[in-house]
């Protein structure tokens, strides 16, 4: 990528998208504790993954708005960035969910690749082609590390170097609008930025990924499925490490540059499972509260978590490792993740245990019947 030295605008006015889902939805929270004055809007098509509760709270700050809409919309698009004068794009919509893509790939390109683009192209028009022209501005692409495709267990980690090799179609999906990111920046000078993380995990996590499908399923004393031999290995961050790496990327990361973002964690499934399986046994054992309140649980029931492991089918095309090399935003931009793992896992578990109005209302008739889709109807 052409690297300038162009920095993003010094009084950043955001357009989030994907807002409302679980990364985009920590990155509201973080930003506006931190801009409690910041023009924010909050930009969600309210998909299945995408919650209107998760930004409860953010209304208190003056000029937070929530633009319920498609990055498909270019006309919505475009009248809410002219709204409130807005000079940066913070883009997390996606469709998200790996095993979803293996169904049904076609929502992926459409969200992934076409919304991509449709985005790029307003902010291009508003941007780089207005009357004025140029005007200060960033386009921030979030990514992910599956864009690599995986790792042996010796290899090195991912760098931003290492060259593109998606596998699964929702990594693909994400390749391709990487590149076009890439590309705006290259041929049109639009300001851009991407980040691509490793796993993230914490609070407002849908239940249908890895984490919090544990916790929920322990606590209605079902089945925890581990796919294939469990032995993949994932790099784990506390989310709010990557909303912190991403402000820093806002801040100080350069025109046209890619950062990788990881926690340095690297897990595999089955024993961060069994880690879950303990600390929620630990928890139900030290406070007779969560026996009370969830009566069905596998440690109310008096059994151990860990004998609700069990081993499914594998997910075709699963990748075995990832792991990141987050040397260039350490160096570049001085940061490092601040949560540990033991801490980030145990503020997680609390957080699902203190909040089941949340994934209890998350998980309606759509959610069910992916899980029969996935799991089988039980
Ligand atoms: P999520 O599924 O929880 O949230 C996605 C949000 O996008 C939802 O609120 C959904 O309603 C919204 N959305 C979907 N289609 C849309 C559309 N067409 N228009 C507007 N909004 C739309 O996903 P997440 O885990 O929060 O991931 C957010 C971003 O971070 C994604 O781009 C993902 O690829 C990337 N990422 C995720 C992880 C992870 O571990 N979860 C890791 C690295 C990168
Ligand atoms: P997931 O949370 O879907 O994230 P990703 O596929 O983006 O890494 O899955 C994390 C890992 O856990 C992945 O290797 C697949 C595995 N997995 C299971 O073993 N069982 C499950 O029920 C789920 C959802 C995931």
């Amino acid at each position: 990528m052409t690297a300038t030295s162009s920095a993003s605008p010094a009084e950043k006015r955001l357009l989030v998208t994907g807002a409302a889902g679980f990364i985009g939805s920590n990155f509201c929270h973080y930003w506006l504790k931190n801009h409690p004055q910041g023009t924010l809007i909050a930009y969600d098509v309210l998909s299945y993954a995408g919650n209107r509760h998760n930004l409860d709270g953010l209304e208190t700050h003056p000029d937070f708005h929530f633009v319920q809409g498609d990055i498909n919309d270019a006309a919505l698009l475009e009248s809410s960035l002219r709204a409130h004068d807005i000079n940066v794009i913070v883009h997390f919509a996606a469709e998200s969910h790996v095993d979803r893509s293996i169904h049904d790939p076609d929502a992926f390109i459409q969200t992934n690749i076409v919304g991509t683009h449709t985005l790029l192209k307003v902010a291009k028009s508003l941007w780089l082609d207005g009357p004025e022209g140029p005007v200060p501005h960033r386009f921030h692409h979030i990514s992910t590390d599956e864009v690599y495709g995986t790792l042996g267990p010796q290899d090195p980690a991912f760098r931003e170097d290492t060259p593109y090799a998606p596998n699964s179609p929702y990594a693909a999906s994400k390749a391709g609008s990487d590149h076009l990111v890439r590309a705006y920046q290259h041929t049109y000078g639009l300001n851009t930025t991407t980040s691509n993380c490793s796993n993230n995990y914490g609070p407002y996590h849908f239940p249908e990924k890895l984490i919090p499908l544990i916790i929920v399923n322990i606590l209605h004393n079902k089945a925890l499925p581990i796919y294939g031999d469990g032995q993949q290995i994932r790099d784990w961050l506390y989310v709010e490490d990557h909303c912190r790496g991403i402000a820093a990327i806002l801040g100080e990361g350069r025109e046209g540059e890619s950062y990788n973002i990881g926690g340095c964690n690297e897990w595999a499934n089955i024993d961060i499972v069994q880690l879950v399986c303990r600390k929620m046994d630990a928890l139900f054992a030290g406070n007779p509260r969560w026996a009370e309140q969830y009566p069905q649980a596998a440690p109310a029931l008096g059994h151990r978590s860990e004998e609700l492991i069990q081993y499914v089918r594998d997910r075709p095309g699963h990748d075995r490792r990832y792991a990141i090399d987050a040397e260039k935003i350490t160096r570049e931009l001085a940061f490092a993740p601040a949560v540990d793992f033991p801490t980030g896992i145990q503020r997680t578990i609390l957080w699902y245990l203190e909040h089941p109005q949340w994934w209890q209302q998350v998980m309606d008739g759509s959610y069910r019947h992916w899980l029969d889709t996935q799991y089988g109807a039980e």
